[in-house]
């Protein structure tokens, strides 16, 4: 598998707090890859600047072979990475088809146009991945009366309408009713073997992310620690003392 995304030397530091320190890994095209770290580790941080949320301190970021560290988010976007947030950002006022619907790659319109006027393709879009989350039944309800799960699940198929090459998703288990968790990971799974997305997931639940991962990240205090296959991490004694032992 060649490498889609391409993590070289990347530090990140908020004021004296180092987020992340001399950050490198590999995102291989069609993989499933996992990153996992104590609470504070730099997890989000690294997304943050993988997606060009803040300018980096040091190193590169490239995707599909081409250095994107200096562009803009919708920049990034239009490329196809696109991430989801720890905290959902769904817009709670419209119901979730509408929801689906400005989440459908933007138009050089302006935003009444988007809101007023889609394709029946970006229609049919919207129902088929609102199926597919299993939200259909909800989909004319106000976003913002959906459970936090349900929201979870909800920005989830947003980001699929743009239909990226590679989703960041941070901690797409948590805060989702533990009953519903088994179903998430089949969707997530089927979202990289059907529809041909590669994931890059942080994850909490060490029971999901070593059933989901071929390759999993480890970092602790803004470093990387460890990576490797789930196997691997499982036995990695400075990942056991850093994370897993408490665990
Ligand atoms: N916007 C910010 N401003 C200042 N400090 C931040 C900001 N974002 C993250 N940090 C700090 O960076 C460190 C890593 O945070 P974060 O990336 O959110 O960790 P994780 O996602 O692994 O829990 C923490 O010490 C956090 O307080
Ligand atoms: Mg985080």
């Amino acid at each position: 598998m060649s490498s889609l995304l391409e993590v070289a030397g990347l530090s990140k530091a908020f004021g004296g707090v180092v987020a992340n320190r001399e950050i490198s890994l590999t995102v291989p095209d069609g993989a499933i890859v996992g990153l996992i770290g104590p609470n504070g580790s730099g997890k989000t941080t690294l997304f943050s600047s993988i997606v060009g949320h803040h300018p980096i301190d040091g190193g590169s970021i490239r995707f599909q072979g081409r250095e994107i560290s200096r562009l803009r988010v919708a920049e990034i976007a239009r490329l196809g990475l696109l991430r989801t947030f720890q905290q959902t950002r769904v817009y709670g006022q419209m119901d979730c088809m509408r929801n689906m619907l400005i989440s459908a790659p933007h138009r050089e319109e302006g935003l009444l146009d988007m809101l007023s006027r889609h394709s029946p393709e970006q229609v049919d879009e919207a129902e088929r991945l609102l199926a597919f989350t299993g939200l259909f039944e909800k989909r004319f309800l106000m976003a913002g009366d959906l459970s936090f799960g349900q929201q979870k699940l909800l920005e989830f198929a947003m980001a699929l309408m743009n239909r990226p090459k590679l989703l960041l998703l941070d901690e797409p288990t948590a805060g989702i009713n533990p009953t519903l968790i088994n179903g998430l990971i089949d969707r997530l799974k089927r979202t990289n073997e059907e529809i041909g997305i590669t994931l890059f997931v942080i994850e909490h639940n060490m029971r999901v992310i070593m059933d989901l991962a071929e390759h999993i990240y480890c970092l602790a205090h803004g470093e990387l620690l460890a990576d490797g296959t789930p196997d691997e991490i499982r036995g990695d004694q400075s990942v056991i003392d850093a994370y897993l032992g408490a665990h």
